[in-house]
């Protein structure tokens, strides 16, 4: 689902951004195969830890890498990242509820995966435009 034209021109975003794309559809593509639930489990709970820890790095290097070319919709981007985290808080929550439950864990997936496209697509490519502007962006 990576795609070369998503790059922003920031190594370490980018590499970032591709190894999101790499986890989440990893993490499909385990939910979605044959196999005993049970045994998927591990994997999925796994992969939501690893996936918890390098959203957090990732956003914060983005957003650090915004206030040094002195970007300004970092205010607004600042607030998709606050809104993701929180997101991804309510699916944590429920998994412990629910005891991670299959069609909520597939959900989980498809919005990941549908978060991540529009936002490295749309909103992460404007970092990219301002940056280059600046006559920067290509570190
Ligand atoms: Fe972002």
């Amino acid at each position: 689902m990576w795609k070369e034209k998503y790059k922003i021109g920031v190594e370490r975003i980018d590499q970032q951004h591709e190894e999101l794309f790499r986890r989440v559809e990893d993490f499909i593509k385990s939910v979605r195969s044959e196999g005993e639930w049970e045994l998927k489990q591990e994997k999925v709970k796994e992969t939501l830890e690893f996936m918890s820890m390098y959203v957090v790095t990732h956003f914060a290097d983005e957003e650090k890498y915004q206030q040094e070319i002195h970007y300004p919709g970092y205010e607004e981007h600042l607030q998709l990242h606050i809104r993701f985290k929180e997101e991804v808080g309510k699916y944590v929550a429920r998994f412990n509820d629910t005891g991670f439950d299959e069609e909520l864990v597939q959900e989980f997936g498809g919005k990941l995966m549908a978060w991540l496209i529009y936002h490295v697509a749309g909103a992460d490519q404007k970092i990219g435009a301002y940056a280059a502007r600046l006559g920067g962006g290509k570190e």
